[in-house]
């Protein structure tokens, strides 16, 4: 079994700090080092030989992160130290550089005009854009195969990623696969590749999921979409819901996989060292968390469906009333949160699933799949729990989507260290929000 994490987090991090370097560190200036020293570490790594069972890397996972309070670099570190990324340093680098004129790219050609203008507003009542339409635009990647709601067609589903990948990356062993095979697809993909890797201001994240919902249900004849989002994806969706209340109608289902809606306590210690905005706007109660929670913003405001883990390595808590992910339904929207040690006790589905694991959970999976093919959230009720627990992954993916899907850690790991303009000060709450 795994260890249950415990109520004081920001004061954790510190003890793990100290106890892998056996050294104390209690200034600034030696918590600078310790970043220095894990960032070489990390930069010497060689590829290492994968699991060859699934039993075998969820092990080892467990293994290495359970109970380890672990920063997001040396989680990447042990990750591929244990086999189970297949990305070094380097790798990450021309991954990314492979993928940027293609399937993860920022600047994609979308040439069909809306019906009606979304831009600049899609009603009276939206918050003002900073970029232009085309730099909105252009994040969205839509498959060559997208079949634009046409009527019988499934529905379009969009998906937004988690901090520090394309969204490309954060799915591509997960829903891309999924909801492009046939055999276990339930609507038709489009993904979110927003610039600078979501690790920029989540205000300004939030205005590509915005101009997404408008333009693409529009694109796809007003038909309603479906958003499925992975951490920061989620609270980009929030705040765009929030002050953009025109998406609102257009969105049937959210499903939220790992959000950290209150942030997490996990990172206090980052505080202290720059860091990329939407790190430090990702700390328990930031004033990104705060302004985002006021006035009902920690309820839903379409239908929406939470999977979480108690076991989450990057957001904490996620058990007591402080739990993150968990949202309240103050608007009537409607409002499902499962957290997979719960749904599945003590079975497969319900052991150590990481942050980015719960997208591969097959749990998630089918509440996802419950949400959007009926009408309103994912309902325990209507699933066959004793089937789907037995699982360690969603229908169809292999270990090799499972490895795929830890890379996502990695991959967030070097490019939170290569961003450039890193900062202690959080970005100011915008105009529209105050
Ligand atoms: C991690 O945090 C938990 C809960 O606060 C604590 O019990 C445990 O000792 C910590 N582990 C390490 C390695 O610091
Ligand atoms: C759409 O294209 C993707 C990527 O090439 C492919 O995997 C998928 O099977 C295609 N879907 C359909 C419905 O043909
Ligand atoms: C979508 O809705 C707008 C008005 O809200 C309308 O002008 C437009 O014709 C509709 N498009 C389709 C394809 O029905």
């Amino acid at each position: 079994m795994f260890s249950l994490p415990g109520l004081t987090r920001s004061l954790t991090l510190l003890c793990s700090i100290t106890q892998v370097f056996g050294t104390p560190i209690d200034t600034r200036s030696d918590i600078t080092d310790y970043f220095s020293s894990v960032e070489s570490d990390l930069k010497s790594l060689t590829v290492q030989t994968a699991p060859s069972t699934i039993e075998d890397a969820f092990s080892k996972l467990q293994s290495i992160l359970d109970g380890k309070n672990l920063t997001l670099v040396e989680t990447a570190t042990q990750l591929i130290s244990a086999g189970l990324s297949s990305l070094t340093w380097d790798g990450v680098v021309s991954y990314i550089d492979g993928l940027e004129s293609g399937l993860a790219s920022s600047s994609n050609v979308n040439s069909r005009e809306p019906s009606v203008a979304v831009y600049p507003s899609a009603s009276t009542g939206d918050a003002p854009y900073s970029f232009s339409e085309d730099e909105l635009r252009s994040a969205l990647y839509i498959p060559g195969n997208f079949t634009y709601g046409v009527s019988g067609a499934p529905q379009p589903i969009l998906l937004v990623g988690g901090t520090g990948n394309p969204g490309y990356v954060t799915f591509v062993g997960t829903y891309i696969k999924l909801l492009q095979n046939e055999e276990t697809s339930f609507g038709d993909p489009v993904w979110l590749n927003i610039p600078g890797y979501e690790l920029d201001d989540l205000q300004k994240n939030a205005e590509f999921v915005a101009y997404a919902i408008n333009y693409l249900s529009n694109i796809c004849g007003n038909r309603s979409i479906a958003v499925m989002g992975y951490s920061q994806g989620n609270l980009d969706s929030q705040w765009a819901y929030k002050y953009w209340p025109s998406t609102r109608a257009h969105v049937t289902d959210h499903v939220a996989f790992s959000p950290g809606y209150r942030g997490t306590e996990l990172t206090q210690i980052i505080k202290w060292v720059p860091q990329p905005p939407a790190w430090l706007q990702a700390l328990y109660d930031s004033d990104f968390v705060l302004a985002t929670r006021a006035n009902g913003g920690d309820s839903s405001y379409v239908p929406t469906t939470v999977i979480y883990s108690l076991t989450d390595e990057v957001v904490q808590p996620q058990f007591g009333d402080g739990a993150s992910s968990p949202l309240k339904d103050a608007h009537g929207a409607g409002v499902t949160n499962v957290r997979v040690q719960d749904a599945c006790p003590g079975q497969v589905a319900g052991s150590f699933y990481t942050h980015e694991g719960i997208p591969y959970n097959p749990l998630a999976y089918a509440l996802a799949r419950d949400a959007v093919l009926n009408d309103g959230t994912g309902q325990l009720s209507r699933l066959d729990l004793t089937s789907i627990c037995g699982n360690y992954l969603a229908p169809t993916l292999t270990l090799e989507d499972f490895l795929l899907t830890e890379n996502t850690a990695v991959v967030a790991a070097v490019l939170t260290l290569l961003y450039d303009g890193k900062s202690t000060t959080e970005p100011a709450i915008a105009d529209y929000a105050k």
